[in-house]
């Protein structure tokens, strides 16, 4: 089984990105973490991240193409403004796990709501890094069962 791992906008700056909110950990880190978990649960994974949404909305189109099972995402910013990238899980109907480094509904208000959210097998926020881990198992188990 295939699956994607899609990160939005500056998620390629994890590491020295706002730390005390996210962390140290680099995308690199995330990356060689969930393959290694990867190979344990017997699946492949394709990896990407882009700043643009039509770029990430493309990405989604291409995986579903692919036949890829499903999909971990963390959508940054997009999350709570990307209509666009709703529809693309909506129109690709690709199952997919939405996960968050920090716990957002412990920040400011307009990170509480997920455009994204009602379309997804689930959600995990607010564990770091180990939320794309624990992501990952979800999405794998839901797949599986
Ligand atoms: C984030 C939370 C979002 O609100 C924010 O825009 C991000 C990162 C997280 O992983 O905690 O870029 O998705």
């Amino acid at each position: 089984m295939t699956l994607l791992v899609l990160h939005g906008p500056n998620l390629n700056l994890l590491g020295t990105r706002e730390p005390r909110v996210y962390g140290t950990v680099r995308l690199d880190d995330i990356t060689k973490q969930l393959e290694a978990d990867a190979a344990d649960l017997d699946v492949v994974l394709e990896h990407f991240q882009s700043n643009h949404e039509g770029v990430l909305i493309d990405r989604l189109h291409k995986a579903a193409a692919d036949g890829v099972a499903g999909v971990v995402v963390n959508p940054a910013a997009y999350t709570h403004t990307s209509i666009g990238l709703r529809d693309a899980f909506a129109a690709t109907g690709l199952p997919f796990v939405e996960v968050h480094l920090s716990n957002v509904h412990a920040r400011e208000t307009f990170r509480h709501t997920s455009l994204l959210a009602a379309l997804a097998v689930g959600q995990v926020l607010g564990f770091g890094a180990a939320s794309y881990r624990l992501g990952l198992q979800g999405l794998v188990s839901a797949l599986r069962s």
